[in-house]
């Protein structure tokens, strides 16, 4: 696979983590399909349907949405250039089902070949960690997180419970010292080519394709967090004076989108923009982007307006969840929600961009494709 990561922003040692990520996990890998794959997942899938129009109902579904996934993957014929997992709102110590959610991350993500992993906030419950040396960083991600696929680079951004605790312990590069895999920042970009075509990937006209990834920390842009609280305390250590913050956050990501020539554009972010999770809406993201990604509701959801032509995906299940959902009518756009654990998978080529949600079961409950 051709994956080059480069990372903008706060620059500190972690060229070797980023290479790593690059050939590492992502050399000698099939990627989404290549067409001796593709063939026998077809197969695989046409025997379990076989088996399945005999079976249990759930079995007949789970198989069916599988297909869907399966014979996309093999019509098209060319390998995704581009894969990986999203996934929000985890560290339990393993418990509500986060031990679950993390062997099926790995399962999907060794068919997936997968280059690496995105977290979209409150990575340690309740209150983020407690230092560089707390041990629910390797109790909630080291000892969790084990499969073989899922030893790549983990690129994560705060959730407010982040903020709860020593986030800046989250944002060091000394707690990189205890497990590489993990990179945390308030803010940054990943740029990474896209090739299209089975063997594109040694020819650099078929690459000329790329998605540009902004992560944005949403966390202080939430006035509730800025009250005082006697229970609640957020650690806003090196931040500038609030409406500063804010302003130089929103114009360093508004300079970086429009500086972008990437063919796709996503942004990344904690907090909800569009949701009918238990959290709810929060303002409009005012650019053209293609894609704002999101946990913070723990559900997997996926809406798209007809007043706006970006997709909101929140992918929050990776442990707690059942919440509840508010009720909602056409105007909100839901293409799919799911209340209950699960992770999302995203698999791109230059002019496609395939979403798939897993549940606790690794079971594919709905899959979209958009393409350019
Ligand atoms: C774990 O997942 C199963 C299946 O969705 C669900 O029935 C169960 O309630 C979940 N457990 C917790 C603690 O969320
Ligand atoms: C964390 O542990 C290391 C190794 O034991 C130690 O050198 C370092 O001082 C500790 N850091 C803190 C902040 O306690
Ligand atoms: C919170 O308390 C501090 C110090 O007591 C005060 O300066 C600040 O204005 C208060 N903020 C709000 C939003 O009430």
């Amino acid at each position: 696979m051709t994956s080059q990561a480069s990372a903008e922003a706060p620059l500190l040692p972690i060229s070797a983590q980023l290479q790593k990520a690059a050939s590492g996990q992502s050399l000698g890998r099939s990627g989404c399909h290549s067409w001796k794959r593709a063939a026998l997942i077809c197969l695989f899938s046409f025997g379990l349907i076989a088996v399945a129009a005999y079976g249990l109902k759930t079995a007949l579904q789970s198989r069916a949405s599988q297909s869907i996934l399966q014979n996309r993957a093999s019509s098209s014929l060319s390998e995704y250039s581009l894969n990986f997992l999203v996934v929000g709102d985890w560290g339990r110590h393993g418990l509500y089902n986060q031990s679950l959610v993390a062997t099926q991350m790995g399962k999907v993500g060794d068919e997936l070949g997968i280059q690496f992993v995105i977290s979209v906030g409150d990575n340690f419950y309740d209150r983020g960690l407690t230092g560089v040396n707390d041990s629910a960083f390797s109790e909630s991600f080291s000892d969790i997180y084990t499969a073989s696929s899922l030893q790549t680079t983990w690129y994560a951004v705060l959730g407010n419970h982040d903020y709860m605790g020593d986030a800046l312990a989250q944002l060091s590069d000394e707690i990189a010292q205890h497990d590489w895999r993990w990179f945390c920042r308030r803010q940054f970009q990943l740029s990474f080519p896209l090739c299209n075509g089975v063997n594109s990937r040694h020819n650099a006209e078929a690459c000329s394709d790329s998605v540009d990834m902004f992560f944005f920390d949403t966390t202080p842009f939430i006035d509730a967090y800025w009250e005082n609280s006697t229970t609640k305390h957020y650690d806003w250590r090196g931040l500038a004076p609030r409406a500063e913050q804010l302003q130089s956050q929103l114009q360093d990501l508004d300079a970086k989108l429009q500086a972008s020539t990437a063919t796709w554009k996503f942004v990344l972010g904690h907090h909800t923009i569009r949701s009918i999770g238990s959290h709810g809406d929060m303002s409009e993201l005012k650019s053209e982007v293609d894609m704002y990604v999101n946990g913070h509701d723990h559900i997997l959801q996926h809406i798209k307006r007809t007043d706006s032509a970006i997709h909101f995906v929140t992918s929050g299940g990776g442990s707690k969840s059942y919440a509840g959902l508010r009720s909602y009518d056409d105007d909100d756009g839901v293409q799919f929600v799911h209340e209950g654990q699960g992770f999302l998978a995203v698999c791109m080529t230059a002019t496609s961009a395939l979403l798939t949600f897993y549940d606790v079961y690794g079971v594919a409950l709905y899959s979209y494709t958009k393409d350019l």
